[in-house]
């Protein structure tokens, strides 16, 4: 992933990010039932039922996932992040309910993830998605993604930077942000 500022957006999401625990169960239903047909589909890879959510949620091990998200203050959870740890590898699921799309929420939940994962020693990040699906392509591109499609259908791969080169990557995109920054000012 490539250094650079976050718009303000995406940071101020990202304070707000909080993890689930084994009573968000009921919310983390809610936010999937939540979303309609088409987003169901693009957020699980198929056309999924009531039912099969109530099983998918029921199976959720909040102590082995990293399930993280948005809550509003009436309890509805805006945005969900859902890092799942395989072998040397984490995949993650994310959605974002309708109402809150195309204000930076996503990114947040992408970028807490790739942050998680290194944090974690996790050396690389997967998301399987529908080729068609421009926002979440378009996340993966922005974090300079290894894309590989076929019938459809893609896999974006990327390679986790240590935790300590990832802060480092941020204090030298800061830097030169800085100084550009200066640079406008003054002319
Ligand atoms: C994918 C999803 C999580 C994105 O959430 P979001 O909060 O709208 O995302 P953001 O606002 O952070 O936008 C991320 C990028 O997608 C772009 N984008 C958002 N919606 C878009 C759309 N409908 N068409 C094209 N691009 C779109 C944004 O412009 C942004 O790109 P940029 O940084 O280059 O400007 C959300 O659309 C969603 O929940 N979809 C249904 C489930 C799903 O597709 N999950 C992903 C597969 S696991």
């Amino acid at each position: 992933m490539q250094a650079q500022l976050l718009p303000r957006q995406v940071l101020d999401w990202v304070a707000l990010l909080e993890r689930l625990h084994d009573d968000d169960r009921p919310g983390l239903r809610a936010h999937y039932l939540a979303l309609a047909a088409e987003d169901r589909r693009l957020r699980f890879g198929l056309q999924v039922t009531d039912e099969f959510i109530e099983k998918f949620v029921e199976r959720v091990d909040f102590g082995r996932d990293v399930v993280f998200g948005v809550c509003s203050g009436s309890g509805r959870w805006l945005g969900i992040g859902h890092l799942v740890p395989g072998n040397g590898a984490a995949e993650l699921g994310l959605s974002v309910l309708p109402e809150a799309r195309g204000k930076g929420l996503g990114a947040a939940i992408f970028r807490f993830a790739v942050a998680h994962a290194a944090r974690n020693g996790v050396r690389r990040l997967f998301m399987h998605f529908l080729t068609r699906n421009k926002a979440i392509l378009s996340i993966a591109r922005a974090a300079r993604m290894a894309i590989e499609s076929e019938a459809g259908e893609s896999d974006a791969h990327l390679v986790v930077p240590p935790y300590p080169e990832f802060v480092r990557m941020l204090i030298a995109a800061s830097d030169t942000g800085q100084r550009s920054g200066e640079k406008a000012a003054s002319a």
